[in-house]
């Protein structure tokens, strides 16, 4: 570090005295007043979002582009990534029907009635669908939600296994006679 040292510098005592006391000169190193001048000017610089430091983007491109990249690493689960035969034929899978009642019971029943018959959530066992009645469009539904609407998007809180299992189970809810069943809401689908 180039800057002065104790020997270039003579402690020069100050010719004021307050209450006594006396300070003396030390002016701060130069390294010291650089690295702090370049912090302001690096503060400038990030705060305008200017170019050259990082990749040179700028940090506002450089966000939008890692979340762009993050977001195509991570695509939004679709109905589409289980297909209907593969769906219905989890819905006769002993181990997979059994996991996907357990999910129920956990994340479904409060809402939907520990037998699918509906509270919050409408009705599963009825023929009624307010967002299509095919095992996949539960699947989707499920998995994207319609949050303003009250259900909640599962996609993100249960993996593409257990997600299938639960649309499984809920499939098999359908034609069972459930306690309290609330009115159909949706329109009628034939199987
Ligand atoms: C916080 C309450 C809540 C929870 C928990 C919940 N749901 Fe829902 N669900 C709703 C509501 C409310 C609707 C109706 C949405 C609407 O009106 O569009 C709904 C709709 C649905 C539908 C569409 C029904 C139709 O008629 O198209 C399915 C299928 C469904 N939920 C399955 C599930 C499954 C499976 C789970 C558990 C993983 C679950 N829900 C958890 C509240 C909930």
């Amino acid at each position: 570090m180039a800057g002065p040292t104790n020997d270039d510098i003579q402690d020069k005592l100050l010719d004021h005295t307050y209450d006594g006391i006396q300070e003396y000169d030390n002016p701060m190193p130069r390294w010291w007043l650089l690295t702090f001048a370049g912090t302001i000017i690096f503060s400038v610089i990030y705060l305008f979002n200017i170019g050259p430091v990082g990749n040179g983007k700028g940090r506002v491109a450089d966000y939008d582009a890692d979340m762009a990249a993050y977001a195509k690493a991570h695509p939004a689960l679709t109905g589409s990534d289980m297909s209907s035969d593969q769906l219905l034929a989890l819905a006769k899978d002993h181990e997979a029907l059994e996991e996907g009642e357990e999910t129920y019971r956990a994340y479904c029943a409060s809402c939907h009635a520990p037998d699918g018959g509906g509270l919050i959530g409408p009705n599963l066992t009825d023929a009624y669908w307010l967002h299509g009645g095919k095992i996949t469009d539960v699947y989707t539904t499920v998995t994207n939600g319609v949050l303003e609407k009250g259900m909640p998007p599962w996609g993100k809180t249960l993996n593409t296994e257990q997600l299938s299992a639960v649309v499984a189970y809920v499939s098999t809810l359908r034609g069972s006679t459930p306690a309290n069943p609330k009115a159909p809401q949706g329109t009628l689908v034939t199987p």
